[in-house]
């Protein structure tokens, strides 16, 4: 049985929530904020829909577009951090990473598996965030060499559970993910 006390049952939920937000669109976990710090050193934080989750690898997959601020901002400093806070479970999930940019060949298994519908999110013209003369001044074709999958590894999860008492913990990849619990 699992009590208070325990760490790694308080890791095992957090990966259950990520494992299902891939799963499920409903899930809060399935629309985590994604930040990343800009060349000029300002954070930018926007929604992204979490493609993949591999507590053994220790993973997070995101599709972006190469096209998108957040890809230039990763090229410039590869670590970026998610935020979820599932409601019901009173958890906050805040997770650190550092970022592989995957384009080309590698990445032909995720574009195929992408629906024709949805491979529209790729190749945005003008390129995402350029000013346009009218709201509806862009088109959007499919274009498979702006698909990019980041290949994310976690570095720290750092989780905070409202309860009667407060709970936080730390959980760091270079300890082999033995937590620590911390003053919330
Ligand atoms: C619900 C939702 C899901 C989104 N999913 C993604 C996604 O998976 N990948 C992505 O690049 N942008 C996604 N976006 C768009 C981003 O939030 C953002 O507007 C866009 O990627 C440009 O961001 P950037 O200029 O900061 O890079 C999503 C937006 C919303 C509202």
């Amino acid at each position: 049985m699992s009590g208070p006390n325990d760490l790694q049952a308080l890791l095992d939920e957090a990966w259950r929530h990520l494992t299902r937000g891939v799963a499920d669109s409903r899930s809060p976990a399935r629309y985590p904020t994604f930040a990343t710090v800009a060349p000029d050193g300002i954070p930018e934080a926007r929604t992204v829909a979490l493609r993949g989750a591999s507590r053994s690898q220790s993973l997070l997959e995101v599709h972006t577009d190469i096209a998108t601020s957040k890809v230039n901002a990763l090229q410039h400093n590869p670590k970026a951090a998610f935020h979820v806070w599932v409601p019901r479970a009173l958890l906050q999930i805040r997770i650190t990473t550092c970022v592989d940019i995957q384009t080309g060949t590698d990445i032909d298994q995720q574009w195929d598996r992408i629906p024709e519908g949805s491979r529209v999110s790729y190749g945005t013209q003008p390129t995402p965030g350029t000013p346009i003369s009218d709201v509806y001044a862009y088109d959007k074709p499919s274009e498979r060499d702006r698909f990019a999958v980041l290949r994310c590894t976690v570095l720290t999860i750092d989780l905070v559970h409202l309860g009667e008492r407060h709970r936080r913990a730390e959980f760091r990849h270079e300890n082999e993910w033995a937590g620590t619990w911390l003053a919330p």
